[in-house]
């Protein structure tokens, strides 16, 4: 069976089993998903049932224990760790709750260190546009400490979204940040995610924020227990 041109995600069957004999737990049971290009997605779910495992897999962060999986035309279940951080170039960008910005580099050196490594000769322009694009032209030389948490998570969204990645993934983006700051920083989480025509999936435990998605996968024990439009979701 070949999968639709147009779903940038194919997981069928994905399991995840970590230790082994006594200590080995399921932590992902058998997990089927298709994604259509340009959907949003909310991964929801109470905490311990999956959401970030089910993400690093599908994000290429983590290889699955079994199970097919297929992303932005990439065959995931066949690479090894090294393939698939080569196969998420250009294809996926990630941000976490915790921004994971290098503490030696300015917001620009932190955009455009990434974009050098990968070959790109303009890769100090694309850096300082995307982040003029998350409002922080007037940041472009401060270091991360001298960031406030939401600024830092924005310079977090720009690195994301700098090599024009297929899918964006969230794991809990406004997790560390106040309720204030956590909103702007989702607005503009889904104002760049649709400006750049990325797929957008994004995992937390807050209803109101996976209502913004226009659909809501909800997981329980490694399991998917619902998988449905979004009433107020895009
Ligand atoms: N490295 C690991 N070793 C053992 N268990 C783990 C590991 N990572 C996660 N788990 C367990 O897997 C389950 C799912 O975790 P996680 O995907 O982080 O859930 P969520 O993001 O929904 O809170 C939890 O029971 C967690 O304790
Ligand atoms: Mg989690």
């Amino acid at each position: 069976m070949t999968s639709s041109p147009i779903s940038v995600i194919a997981a069928s069957a994905l399991t995840l089993s970590l230790g082994s004999g006594e200590a080995r737990v399921e932590i992902l049971r058998g997990i089927d998903l298709s994604v259509i290009a340009g959907e949003t997605l909310a991964l929801l779910g109470p905490s311990g049932s999956g959401k970030s495992s089910l993400l690093a897999i599908l994000s290429g962060l983590e290889r699955a224990s079994a199970g097919s999986l297929n992303v932005a035309g990439a065959d995931f279940t066949a690479l090894d760790e090294d393939g698939l951080a080569a196969a998420r170039r250009g294809r996926i960008g990630i941000v976490l709750q915790a921004f994971h910005l290098l503490p030696t580099m300015t917001a620009l050196e932190n955009i455009a260190t990434p974009l050098e490594l990968a070959g790109m000769p303009d890769a100090m322009v694309r850096a300082e546009a995307e982040l003029v694009a998350v409002g922080l032209g007037h940041r472009l030389h401060h270091y991360p400490a001298q960031l406030s948490g939401g600024e830092q998570q924005r310079v977090a969204i720009a690195r994301a979204l700098a090599p024009k990645p297929a899918i964006l993934f969230a794991d809990e983006p406004t997790g560390n940040l106040d309720h204030a700051t956590g909103e702007a920083v989702a607005d503009l989480l889904f104002a760049r995610a649709a400006e750049a025509g990325a797929t957008f999936i994004m995992v937390t435990h807050d209803e109101a924020l996976a209502a913004r998605c226009g659909r809501i996968v909800r997981l329980a024990d490694g399991r998917i227990a619902s998988d449905a439009p979004s009433d107020s979701g895009a």
